[in-house]
């Protein structure tokens, strides 16, 4: 039987990825309750403090959020989020052993690229759905604009440098199905347990997002 791996849509059904950065395990289930709160049931914890696989296994107790790994940058990384729970990886860059690690597996790998002989490279190893990092900093929506012209068919997830202010631009590119970013639970507001305001900052992406799409789709 085919496996059928996660692809951006599934993995963002409302078009944002909040990026985590936990360094403590007991705020995981508050965090994901905060995002969940605020329509976002999805998150990428990322693999930067010692706390990350605990915090994705806690996260993954709930089977209607989608946890992935972000910052996945070896096989073993892919092999510790895969027992925490982890659906999807995210990675920087583009690794090949962690793309067959992940294929191994049966996750959905999303390798990170910055330049169009990284998208090239990515495209010959069978991946369209990119991310694009960090996103700001390499030109923001100009430079994916640019992109979109001779890599017509790959998606990217932009992340690094998103905000609330700078997000909808971004995901009104055709070439862009979701965004990824810390913004909405910033490693200050978990660190000060401010979870109302994380949940109020879900709400205000997904409501974004939606009269995004709704404009978009008056557009066409
Ligand atoms: C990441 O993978 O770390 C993301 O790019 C987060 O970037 P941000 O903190 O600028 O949102």
């Amino acid at each position: 039987m085919a496996v059928h791996r996660l692809c951006l849509a599934d993995i963002a059904p409302q078009r944002v990825l909040p990026v985590l950065v936990l360094d403590d395990a007991s705020l995981a289930a508050p965090v994901r309750e905060a995002l969940t709160a605020g329509g976002l049931s999805c998150a990428e914890v990322t693999l930067r403090t010692p706390a990350a696989a605990t915090v994705m296994a806690r996260m993954a107790e709930d089977p209607d959020f989608l946890v992935g790994a972000g910052t996945v940058l070896t096989p073993g990384q892919v092999r510790a989020a895969d027992e925490a729970g982890a659906r999807f990886v995210v990675s920087p860059g583009f690794s090949a052993a962690v793309a067959a690690e992940c294929a191994d597996r049966g996750l959905a790998y999303v390798p990170g690229v910055a330049t169009p002989t990284d998208i090239t490279a990515a495209l010959a190893e069978g991946f369209t759905e990119l991310k694009f990092f960090p996103a700001e900093t390499l030109g923001g929506v100009r430079a994916l604009t640019a992109l979109g012209g001779p890599f017509g068919d790959v998606r990217f997830l932009p992340t690094g440098g998103l905000t609330e202010a700078n997000f909808l631009e971004y995901l009104a590119l055709p070439a862009v199905p979701a965004v990824g970013g810390s913004w909405i639970a910033t490693s200050a507001l978990v660190g000060q347990r401010d979870f109302e305001e994380i949940t109020r900052r879900a709400t205000r992406a997904v409501h974004a997002s939606q009269l995004g799409d709704a404009g978009n789709a008056g557009r066409r």
